[in-house]
């Protein structure tokens, strides 16, 4: 079951980050149990007891002062090392030009891979145990981009770019999460990463780069010419089908080949595409696709030709 729990870590980067959570909590747990029981100790040991005169007093004594100064002023350069190797660790410069370009968007997340051009939304494809560079931008307000176990998160700022690496040491899926409010559907903005052997991310990457598939009959047909004639063209683009190239909602050239739909909400399947296209407010109150008020036939056209979108 993939999950997104940071104390399993699944690259270099994110085990720098948990090695450097537990070593710090090691340490902070000694200071806990040593002065919490010296403190415990000194209760007990040496409570005022009836008929007792005050204790000795001791003040400016030069050992006990130097020694817990220097005990603190040690851990303190140990935790500043060791945090400095992990930021180094987990956190490298940006690489020359970035492998993957997410940005974030009110309530999904869009992956652009510049040097193959492919264009995806949510579902983000990497070739296993290879660092990619990732430069993160926003198109509306902050997100912040975490995927718990491969890296550090990381927000996303309109206007503003910030850059982070991804890996996973091996094959496997890997669930992430909008980890800053970002409005209404701030909690549907899942990020699921699919980590795969190298020559099967290529399989991937050529597929996602095919045009989309004609229409196998008529209703397909039929709702391939509701798309374009209706508003999902205002936003959503399809490779291969003309005048449908804005880009401000999911590319849907291949929407039918990712696990999920509304960032998450549910799984993609050609039932729930038609539960989606009814009304997306009823699934999804606030997303920023409006209910369209379609008849029962347009929606199954538009969602059967979607669900051929593979
Ligand atoms: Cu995007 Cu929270």
């Amino acid at each position: 079951m993939p999950s997104s729990n940071a104390l399993d870590p699944q690259s270099p980067l994110a085990r720098a980050i948990y090695d450097l959570g537990i070593m710090s909590g090691i340490v902070f747990a000694l200071i806990f149990v040593i002065v919490a029981g010296g403190i415990v100790y000194a209760i007990l040991r040496f409570r005022a007891r009836p008929g007792e005169a005050d204790p000795r007093q001791i003040a400016e004594n030069k050992t006990v002062e130097i020694t817990w100064t220097v005990i603190p002023f040690l851990i303190v350069i140990f935790l500043f090392v060791i945090t400095l190797s992990a930021m180094n660790r987990a956190d490298p410069p940006p690489a020359p030009t970035p492998d993957l370009i997410v940005t974030g968007h009110q309530f999904w997340w869009q992956a652009d891979y510049p040097a193959s051009r492919v264009t995806t939304a949510n579902e983000i494809h990497i070739p296993a145990g290879k660092p990619l560079s990732v430069r993160l931008e926003s198109q509306d307000v902050l997100h912040e981009f975490w995927v718990p176990k491969l890296t550090r998160k990381m927000t996303t700022v309109p206007g503003h770019t910030n850059y982070i690496w991804i890996q996973a040491d091996k094959p496997g899926t890997y669930i992430g999460q909008c980890s800053e409010f970002c409005g209404t559907q701030h909690a549907w903005m899942r990020i699921v990463v699919i980590a795969e052997e190298p020559a099967q991310f290529e399989e991937w990457q050529n597929a996602q780069l095919k045009v989309a598939r004609n229409p196998p009959n008529d209703v397909t047909a039929r709702g391939r010419e509701l798309f374009r004639t209706e508003t999902c063209v205002n936003c959503h683009a399809i490779n291969g089908v003309p005048g449908a190239n804005v880009r401000v909602a999911p590319d849907l050239t291949h929407v039918a080949s990712r696990r999920q739909l509304g960032s998450g909400i549910m799984p993609n399947t050609p039932e729930n595409m038609r539960r989606w296209i009814t009304n997306p407010q009823a699934i999804k109150p606030g997303a920023l696709m409006p209910d369209f008020n379609l008849t029962n036939e347009e929606v199954d056209q538009l969602s059967e030709y979607l669900s051929t979108l593979r």
